[in-house]
């Protein structure tokens, strides 16, 4: 079941590679009658917060970025009020920018961390080896952040999900018979240049290869999945055994938002739609 709202909840973080663009695409797949949505690469969370579902389980690697969500579903109204209250300006990024997560409290990393996304460079996480976030300012405005209300109804749809800062093999271990599960890895393209900055590991081969065993493995339990990938070769290989659609996306490439690109994505699934 997804309970009645008028609004649609927006994310409130930006992401690089968020499919908001795609949700009514994607959105077709989805039906009430799942018993549960899965995400193991939640990112901006989208589509979870679009679709509101009664039960998920979302998960990503990146651990302060969970940490964020577990903030902003137990306490969303200070979150916000805090994120609110610091100037957006260039100095003040790079106080915070220069704060060690380390020596703060968990509400206080989570609010660094939405602040910092809401003015970096394109909504980028990147970190250096040290694992200290290096994205800069963003100097064209960064856009409106989501009004309190919104941030609220996004604390709520999280108190419906199970959070964890996991690798995707380990979510997709609990994927179970009725699950619905989104999956929207970093690309790993070997003959293009396509954004896959997230921390301290890019998605490589042997994480595809992975993720091909575990779309048998959900099959055979009976769970339904769907994945985006860029359309490329790595991607229709991937989806040999599957039902996929291409879908035209714009992209941005070499992380310029001034060289955004007409793109195509797969949409491969084991779902299959009725005409
Ligand atoms: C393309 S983004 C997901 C974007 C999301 N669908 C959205 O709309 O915002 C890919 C995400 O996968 C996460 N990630 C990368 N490698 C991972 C791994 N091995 N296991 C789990 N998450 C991973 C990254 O931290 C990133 O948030």
């Amino acid at each position: 079941m997804v309970t009645g709202s008028p609004t649609i909840p927006k994310p409130f973080l930006r992401w690089a590679g968020s499919k908001r663009k795609q949700i009514p695409r994607l959105r077709e797949f989805w039906s009430t009658d799942y018993d549960r949505y899965v995400e193991p690469f939640a990112g901006s969370a989208c589509f979870f917060f679009s679709l509101r579902p009664e039960k998920a389980l979302l998960a990503d690697k990146n651990a302060d970025l969970i940490e964020t969500y577990e903030l902003v579903r137990d306490k969303p109204g200070r979150v916000y009020d805090r994120v609110i209250a610091i100037p957006r300006t260039k100095e003040r990024y790079y106080l915070e920018r220069a704060r060690d997560p380390a020596r703060l409290t968990p509400i206080q990393r989570a609010v660094r961390f939405i602040y910092l996304n809401r003015n970096c460079f394109n909504g980028i996480y990147r970190t250096n080896l040290s694992g200290q976030f290096n994205v800069p300012f963003a100097t064209s405005k960064a856009g409106a952040f989501v009004t309190r209300d919104e941030f609220i109804e996004a604390g709520k749809s999280l108190q419906r999900a199970t959070l964890r800062p996991w690798d995707f093999g380990t979510t997709l271990r609990y994927v179970r018979e009725g699950d619905f599960v989104y999956l929207d890895p970093p690309y790993f393209v070997e003959s293009r240049r396509v954004f896959r900055e997230y921390g301290e590991r890019a998605f490589c081969s042997h994480d595809l290869c992975r993720l091909s065993e575990h779309l048998e493995k959900m099959h055979n339990r009976n769970a339904a999945f769907l994945v985006s990938y860029a359309d490329c070769r790595e991607a229709r290989s991937l989806a040999e055994n599957w039902f996929s659609c291409r879908m035209r996306v714009r992209r941005h490439v070499a992380g310029f938002t001034g060289d955004r690109k007409a793109a195509y994505e797969l949409l491969i699934t084991n779902i299959e739609l009725s005409e």
